[in-house]
């Protein structure tokens, strides 16, 4: 994968039009349906490090092709077993809710932080889309860092963080799955508490992100529970900062890409009873940064 500085200043293949100031980009003149050329996709990966989440608008797309697409950014994982995948494409997960089952990860969170190497990124396309409702919001965790004091953000440099998914309410997902607690019990031994900077260096940008999240981020390592936990209240507050987020409203056709390292994503849970599906792929990360 390119770094910034090997990447082009400029777009020549597309438009980028930036969705706010500080975060978020609308690309224009892609059929995402098509092969990409090579120059193309690195200055595709260049906008997604630099704008952190983008947006393609009226896309046409096969399971296929947004497989094929999604992979300008990274290799692509197997679905996890929380949502249930495509059949035909066990790469694409179907994020959706209906009168029946109603869904939303109304809650900020950075994808699945509580691995060894979160995922690089994702790509979400929109199905199904409510009349009104069923907004995704993006925060930057750059924008955020950058906003501290310096004597804050170098204390903050020395500090580790525990991330965990028993926080997140798969603990009580799971015995309501299987009540004998077997499955809960095999989750934990597989998928132990992990360890990260409290802040982290985007390997593209070189820019500091602020790398913790309320979803996930138990506590902050070697600190008292109270203090830690007025630290993480303080920090988690960030990502609600209306100046570090971009808002989007889905139509039928758009194609989301945002990278997971920077950014954290809250779905908007204010559409029930109508019905909002998306494919979801999920984009894993070489190493950890
Ligand atoms: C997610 O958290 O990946 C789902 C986002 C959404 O439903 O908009």
């Amino acid at each position: 994968m390119s770094q910034l500085n090997d990447l082009p200043g400029t777009y020549t293949r597309f438009k980028v039009e930036p969705y706010t100031p500080n975060i978020g980009a609308v690309i224009h003149g892609l059929d995402l349906s098509q092969a990409l050329d090579t120059d193309t996709q690195d200055e595709l990966r260049h906008a997604l490090a630099q704008h952190e989440v983008i947006f393609f608008r009226d896309q046409r797309l096969t399971p296929e092709q947004q497989v094929a697409f999604t992979r300008t950014f990274g290799n692509v994982a197997e679905v996890k077993a929380f949502f249930p995948r495509l059949e035909s494409h066990p790469e694409i997960e179907i994020v959706e809710s209906s009168a029946e089952l109603r869904y939303a990860a109304n809650n900020w969170h950075a994808d699945i932080t509580w691995r060894e190497q979160p995922p690089l990124g994702t790509s979400l396309y929109a199905q199904v889309v409510p009349a009104t409702g069923g907004d995704t919001i993006w925060a930057s965790l750059t924008q955020a860092f950058e906003s501290l004091p310096p004597a804050f953000q170098a204390h903050l440099e020395t500090l580790t963080a525990v991330h965990t998914w028993e926080i997140s309410g798969w603990t009580e997902y799971l015995l309501r799955k299987d009540a004998s607690g077997e499955e809960l019990r095999a989750a934990r031994a597989k998928y132990p508490p992990v360890e990260h900077p409290v802040v982290r260096v985007h390997p593209v940008t070189g820019k500091k992100i602020l790398y913790v999240n309320s979803t996930f981020t138990s506590h902050i390592k070697g600190l008292t529970r109270s203090a830690s936990d007025a630290l993480l209240t303080q920090l988690f507050e960030l990502a609600r900062v209306p100046e570090f987020q971009a808002r989007l409203k889905w139509q039928e056709g758009t194609l989301a890409v945002w990278d997971n390292r920077s950014t954290q994503h809250y779905a908007v849970g204010d559409y029930f009873p109508q019905h909002r599906k998306l494919h979801r792929i999920t984009i894993t990360a070489d190493k950890t940064f």
